[in-house]
């Protein structure tokens, strides 16, 4: 069975790893970048290199987008003419940016389809590789095949084209934070001439825990219910000072103020005794999925 011609625009480190990908798995690969030198590996490897962004889109069905963001992405194909064509686009974003896409896309006469990769170029083709798309089901069903030569985990969560975008920073919050918290551990250990390295069985146990909470946490979010808590409000509150006690063996702890903020806003809220997952309720500020059932003392 002859294999869907592919269009990759966008030859970063993504999306030449997309490229590459499916050049292996046999796709006829057309490519195009705003920069031609950075084709030059995939040409090697069997790619045909369009001339113009307008050329790339008119050699294959299926066009898939891999730029730095959606403004960037309708630069590149302001000329080219998208219509039925089944658009894929594989940027970050977020979810207003995502359906101004959208309806650029449609303006256009694309067939649409929003999705994210949460994973590095190297994990690109790998079976258990996520990849996450919103919006047209007809072009995901159509396309799943070459889909999944991306990663092997592809999932289509809605026909609302912003739902990619939605769970990507959804689930995205959590990085920086947690990055920045073992980067502190390491500049605390540091601080006493310890190998970062020794931090890694404790911290990879603490990610596990962190991990293990989860469902209990969604539980009592979904249901309002903040009652019975494993781990409550004033815990952490108490728990500041020594999380700011770091400042004495020499490192910076600015960073944790806001979010030792949003504790206090909950202790003085009357959420004390309540599980630490009632901050939702506090980060919750008015969207149409916010929630205003947290029971109250
Ligand atoms: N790398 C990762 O680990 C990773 C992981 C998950 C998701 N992503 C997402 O994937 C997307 C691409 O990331 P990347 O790592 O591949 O970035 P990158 O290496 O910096 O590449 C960016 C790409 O966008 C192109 N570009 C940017 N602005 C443009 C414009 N105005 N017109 C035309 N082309 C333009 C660049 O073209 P030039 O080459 O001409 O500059 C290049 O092809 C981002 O949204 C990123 O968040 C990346």
């Amino acid at each position: 069975m002859p294999k869907t011609p592919v269009t990759v625009v966008g030859l970063g480190s993504m999306g030449s790893a997309l490229a590459d990908a499916l050049l292996a798995a046999g796709h006829p690969t057309t490519v195009w970048n705003r920069t031609a030198s950075k084709a030059e590996p995939l040409i090697s490897r069997g790619a045909i290199l369009a001339a113009t962004a307008g050329d790339a889109v008119r050699a294959s069905p299926l066009i898939i987008t891999c730029l730095t963001t959606y403004e960037d992405t309708r630069a590149a194909l302001e000329a080219a003419s998208l219509t039925g064509r089944a658009l894929v686009t594989l940027n970050s974003g977020s979810p207003a940016e995502a359906r101004r896409m959208a309806e650029w896309a449609k303006e256009r006469g694309a067939r649409y389809l929003d999705g994210a990769i949460k994973n590095v170029p190297s994990a690109v083709g790998a079976p258990d590789t996520l990849l996450y798309y919103g919006g047209d089901k007809a072009v995901f069903d159509e396309h799943l095949e070459t889909l999944r030569v991306l990663g092997g985990d592809t999932v289509h969560l809605g026909e609302e084209t912003d739902l990619a975008a939605l769970y990507e920073t959804a689930v995205g919050g959590t990085l920086l934070p947690a990055l920045v918290g073992f980067f502190q551990g390491a500049a605390a250990l540091r601080s006493r001439g310890l190998a970062a390295e020794t931090l890694l069985p404790y911290a990879t146990k603490w990610f596990e825990m962190i991990i293990s909470v989860l469902p209990v946490f969604t539980k009592e979010i979904d249901s309002g219910d903040y009652s019975e808590p494993a781990s409550s409000v004033d815990i952490f509150h108490a728990g500041a000072a020594a999380d700011l006690g770091l400042a004495e063996e020499g490192v910076d702890v600015a960073w944790q103020q806001p979010m030792h903020d949003l504790v206090r806003r909950a202790v003085e809220a009357g959420y004390g005794d309540r599980s630490i997952s009632v901050l939702t309720e506090l980060l919750s500020v008015g969207a149409a999925g916010s929630s205003t059932t947290a029971k109250r003392p």
